[in-house]
């Protein structure tokens, strides 16, 4: 956890007084329901405790400044002229992209100071960028006195990513950032944005392996899959005219036509259909204190990502077997779009030195490089991290 203190005191080195408040927004991990919610499907995410801050004061004009502690960069841009993409400084897109919508939607905002830093690790599948969104649509609103929260930051926040970062992402990473609850993991229905709060494991731990591995096939693959998964609903039409997403089949569905869909469309509709389930019947095992059938649907996804979905790499395959060998080890898994990053596995506490032991040693001997493991808490979602 980053001190808040020291923000307040880099702010005030940089712009000579103290900031009007700290925002701090989560990174996330996702326990299961991997590539469902661009499919109107289920998720299962947990915010973590690790966070962007975002600290913030009014300016008496239109403009907005912003350091990048970590970066050691600093962008500006001006409220009174159309807000373009930043080449040389692609991290301010972030903020431009939630600022930009903000002004489209209509909202009147003043000109402001802003610095952030980070313990998110960036490109590493635990969404740095939907944390610097939703830091930054909540301090826009506060300043502004624009009370856009929940549900409607995350979406602002989406919308940001979409159309002007240019990634054609989901859901779920703003919405957990902004929504999420200690201790727990939110069973998200992407359709309509329900949600329901799932009490985590109190003897369990979520532990996250880092395979630093830079996604750079994410954004094109990312598109690809979601192209893919469109192909299927419209092969799907020709049994179910009235589907609107591979959500609206069951598994039994599936398994009747598949034989009747090209490859690889019907390995990718296999993958998002038989995962939604999982993520359905993953909540309510936890739910009902059983972690043990609940890592068993863990496993089952890395395999259904790895072999159907395509989107694991050898890396995080890597990482997968040697947290599923250690005793102790509920289920384990790749977390997020996948392409490299992160893998996310539910491990009994007292096999946590144990895990962290023998995973980092199997993935040394498989691939000669290091992991780096995070053992994560739930935590709450977007929120003031001190005010003035
Ligand atoms: C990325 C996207 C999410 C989601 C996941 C895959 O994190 O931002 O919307 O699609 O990939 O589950």
């Amino acid at each position: 956890m980053i001190d808040v203190e020291i923000i307040r005191a880099q702010f005030e080195q940089q712009y000579g007084i103290h900031p009007r408040l700290i925002v701090r927004a989560p990174g996330r991990v996702n326990l299961i329901g991997e590539h469902t919610d661009y499919n109107d499907g289920f998720v299962l995410p947990a915010a973590i405790d690790r966070a962007t801050y975002v600290a913030a004061r009014p300016r008496d004009d239109t403009r907005v400044h912003i350091v990048a502690v970590d970066l050691h960069d600093e962008d500006e841009f001006a409220l009174d002229v159309p807000i373009e993409q930043s080449v040389t400084h692609p991290w301010s897109n972030y903020i431009r992209g939630v600022v930009k919508g903000l002004l489209v939607a209509g909202h009147t905002l003043g000109g402001a100071n802003l610095l952030i830093t980070s313990d998110v690790p960036r490109g590493s599948g635990l969404s740095s960028s939907a944390a610097l969104e939703v830091a930054t649509g909540y301090a826009f609103q506060v300043l502004n006195r624009l009370n856009i929260l929940g549900e409607e930051l995350a979406l602002l926040a989406q919308g940001a990513e979409n159309s002007f970062v240019g990634v054609q992402c989901g859901i779920m990473d703003q919405f957990i950032s902004a929504l999420g609850q200690r201790d727990h993991a939110l069973l998200l229905d992407c359709r309509d944005l329900n949600y329901q709060p799932v009490p985590l494991p109190a003897d369990a731990q979520i532990v996250v392996c880092d395979s630093h591995t830079e996604r750079r096939l994410a954004g094109s693959a990312y598109n690809d899959r979601r192209d893919e998964c469109d192909q299927a609903v419209q092969l799907f039409r020709q049994w179910y005219p009235k589907i609107r997403a591979l959500r609206d089949i069951s598994v039994a569905q599936f398994h009747q036509h598949e034989a009747d869909l090209p490859e690889p469309v019907r390995a990718r509709a296999r993958h998002v259909i038989t995962e939604n389930d999982r993520a359905v019947r993953g909540a309510a095992a936890l739910e009902a204190g059983d972690v043990a059938t609940f890592g068993q649907l863990m496993n089952a996804s890395h395999t259904s990502l790895r072999d159907d979905y395509e989107v694991s790499i050898p890396d995080m395959d890597a990482l997968v077997a040697a947290a599923q060998q250690v005793p102790g080890c509920y289920g384990s898994r790749m977390t997020g779009a996948g392409f490299g990053g992160c893998t996310v596995s539910l491990v009994e506490t007292s096999a946590v030195e144990r895990f962290k032991r023998n995973v980092a040693a199997a993935f040394r001997q498989a691939t000669g490089r290091d992991t780096t493991i995070y053992v994560c808490r739930a935590s709450d979602g977007v929120g003031r991290a001190a005010s003035e």
